[in-house]
């Protein structure tokens, strides 16, 4: 991969001569799993010229990307935010308008908690055009590769993507609307607060023995699956200690668990890429 500034300043100045109008396309690189990416969204990794892209994608997508092109990580870690989203939103742009073909490579799906939507009004508001390739969200790869169907006509007739963490940081969360037991919960980014979480959603009503799976890593070679209960959660946390990337499932459909098909399931994975 070319040095990002030498390689930056280079794509910056050629501001837009001779090429074609530039464009952001923000794209979903799933949850990590290289064969579950979309095939758009590897044909647009492997003509890439230029890649932003973000700390959730896996080193076997970030692999994918073509030697000669410039990619520019601006990922953020949890505590520690590598370049702010204002200045991502100003780096998508520069290169869009000096003519490039910008791949913004995102997490899961662009558009849940992904901040697709900010950097898609930026790209707009400032005239240019902004695609959208969308991905696996961590959610639904998750539950794939556990076994834990989100819906379910005997156990769950609806499920909701919730954030952990709300814009000061602190979860501000309906909790009212999330008591009913026939209604899954997934948590993303829920792990520092599940204390409060857990807390907040016995006291409005779930029962304190809900099943609750922890996935660490999911659909990753190394995921990690822990099964504990909403009264022994944080509990659990304190003790296992599991690494972000991790969401929480909550729910009645955690009982479907399946582990010792899905490890079968997963050394049959495709070996194509
Ligand atoms: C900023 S959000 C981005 C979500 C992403 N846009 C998506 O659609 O999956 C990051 C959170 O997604 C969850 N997440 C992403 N990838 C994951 C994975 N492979 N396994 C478990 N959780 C994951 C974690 O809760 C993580 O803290």
């Amino acid at each position: 991969m070319t040095t990002l500034h030498a390689g930056l300043e280079k794509l910056l100045a050629s501001n837009g001569h001779g090429k074609q109008a530039g464009a952001v396309w923000l794209v979903g690189a799933g949850p990590g799993d290289v064969d579950l990416l979309t095939v758009k969204a590897l044909r647009l990794i492997e003509q890439a010229e230029v890649v932003v892209c973000d700390r959730l994608v896996s080193p076997e997508i970030l692999a994918l990307i073509p030697a000669s092109a410039l990619s520019i990580d601006v990922g953020k870690t949890p505590g520690f935010h590598g370049m702010k989203q204002s200045q991502i939103n100003q780096l998508l742009v520069e290169l869009a308008a000096a003519g490039q073909q910008v791949i913004r490579l995102k997490g899961g799906d662009p558009f849940i908690f992904g901040r697709g939507g900010e950097e898609m009004t930026a790209v707009q508001e400032a005239g240019l055009v902004c695609h959208i390739v969308p991905g696996i969200t961590a959610a639904t790869g998750c539950a794939a590769a556990t076994g834990i169907p989100l819906t379910h006509r005997d156990l769950a007739q609806s499920v909701r993507f919730i954030t952990g963490h709300g814009k000061d940081g602190k979860p501000q969360l309906d909790w009212e609307s999330l008591k009913d037991a026939r209604q899954t919960l997934v948590f993303y980014m829920g792990l520092t607060w599940c204390g409060a979480l857990s807390e907040q959603l016995i006291a409005f009503g779930r029962d304190a023995e809900t099943p609750v799976a922890i996935v660490e890593r999911g659909t990753r070679a190394d995921q990690r699956v822990t099964l504990t209960t909403l009264h022994q959660l944080a509990e659990t946390v304190l003790r296992e200690k599991p690494q972000s990337p991790a969401l929480l499932i909550v729910g009645e459909v955690v009982r479907l668990y399946r582990k010792k098909e899905l490890t079968e399931c997963a050394s049959l994975r495709l070996q194509t890429v």
